[in-house]
C-alpha cells in the first residue's frame, strides 16, 4: 500500500481504518493525517495543530469545524481555515475513496487566507 497511484493519490487505509466517530490518523508521506468523516465525505488535514501541534484528530468536531483539544482553537477541515485567527490554518489533503481504500493527495494544499 506505498505505492503512488492516480496522479499522486497514495492509498492509506481502508475504509474500516476508521472509527466509531469517523475518524483516523494515517501516515501520508511521514506526516501524520487526520482523517473525518462528515455527512458520508472523507476530509483530511494535518494532525497537528498550527499554534503548538495539538492533536487534532482528538479534538471537538461541531459541523466541519474541528476545535484543538489542547487551546481550542478551531479549524474548518475542508478548508484548513481557523475563522478565530485570519491568516492562520492547518494543512489539508484530499481524499478520494477507490472501494474500500482511502487515497490522499501526497502533496497536500494550503488554502490561501
Ligand atoms: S495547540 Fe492547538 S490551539 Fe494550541
Amino acid at each position: 500500500m506505498n505505492g503512488h497511484l492516480d496522479g499522486g493519490f497514495i492509498p492509506v487505509a481502508t475504509l474500516d481504518v476508521l472509527d466509531a466517530r469517523g475518524r483516523a490518523v494515517v501516515q501520508v508521506d511521514g506526516v501524520a493525517v487526520a482523517l473525518f468523516r462528515v455527512n458520508g465525505e472523507l476530509h483530511a488535514v494535518a494532525d497537528a495543530c498550527p499554534h503548538r501541534a495539538g492533536p487534532l484528530s482528538e479534538g471537538d468536531l461541531v459541523g466541519y469545524v474541528v476545535h484543538c483539544p489542547l487551546h481550542t482553537w478551531p479549524f474548518d477541515i475542508r478548508t484548513g481555515q481557523c475563522p478565530r485567527h485570519p491568516g492562520v490554518q492547518v494543512r489539508t489533503y484530499v481524499v478520494r475513496v477507490q472501494g474500500q481504500h482511502i487515497l490522499v493527495s501526497a502533496s497536500g494544499r494550503v488554502h490561501a487566507p
